[in-house]
């Protein structure tokens, strides 16, 4: 079986300060959670963060990674530097960083391996975006982001995919909960022939876009849904809350 995980990804929201208070809010709501739980937070919030989620059940996680060990890289962060402060997840190829910093299947495969390399578990986002659903595309564009930016991967159940349709993040516009189970039933398939059916069997696949207090229970249900990757809603303890408490 499948251990669901559902981690916030704060985006660029939270001071160092904001987040202490929020993750200080969310530790007693959450410490009684079935799931593996995760805050994925800005750089600067992490030394400060990851001393406020000491001794809880709350896992931390980092929005990105450089793919180089050290280096002329201006603006970047290494995984060793994140290892440090006790960093466990890192998200990597998020939809907004494909649409406005660049970012590629090619460099989302580098920054994969290297997280992996430095013990690190990758929250890899793949999605289409509605051009792309709406003409009839979105296989073909799983695949490839798959065949790509997985490339090299000997083991796929060594990292977490989201399937976060573009369309659906930050609209408040949900996929149906079958629309989403039949694209990660999809995902998960493509994963058997590309790597192998046994760790295709075990990977867990997070569903994000849109996922909130309301949705997130027949969501959950959905037998291919691992997991949520939460924007909006990881913002408040509460809603978090009741996302990590899905099943309640
Ligand atoms: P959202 O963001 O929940 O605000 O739609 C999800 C994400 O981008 O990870």
């Amino acid at each position: 079986m499948r251990k669901p995980i559902i981690a916030g990804n704060w985006k660029m929201n939270n001071t160092a300060a904001q987040g202490v208070a929020l993750v200080n809010e969310l530790k007693p709501l959450v410490a009684d959670a079935e799931c593996d739980v995760v805050v994925c937070v800005p750089f600067t919030d992490i030394p400060a963060v990851s001393e406020a989620l000491k001794g809880s059940n709350i896992a931390l996680g980092a929005q990105n990674v450089h793919f180089a060990e050290k280096g002329a890289y201006t603006g970047e962060i290494s995984a060793a530097m994140l290892k440090e402060y006790g960093v466990k997840y890192v998200i990597i190829g998020h939809s907004e960083r494909r649409q406005y910093f660049g970012e590629t299947n090619e460099t989302v495969n580098k920054r994969m391996h290297a997280a992996l390399a430095a013990g690190l578990i990758p929250i890899v986002c793949v999605g289409e975006s509605l051009e792309e659903r709406e003409t009839g595309k979105t296989e073909q564009v799983l695949s490839v982001q798959i065949e790509e930016g997985l490339k090299g991967l000997e083991d796929v159940s060594a990292i977490v995919i989201a399937y976060e349709p573009v369309w659906a993040i930050g609209t408040g516009k949900t996929a149906t909960a079958e629309q989403a189970n039949e694209t990660i039933g999809f995902i998960r398939k493509k994963c058997a022939e590309v790597f192998c059916p046994k760790c295709a069997e075990k990977v867990r696949i997070q569903y994000g876009g849109s996922m909130n207090a309301k949705n997130c229970k027949e969501l959950m249900a959905m037998p291919e849904i691992d997991g949520g990757l939460i924007g909006g809603a990881s913002l408040k303890a509460q809603d978090f809350s009741q996302i990590v408490h899905y099943n309640k």
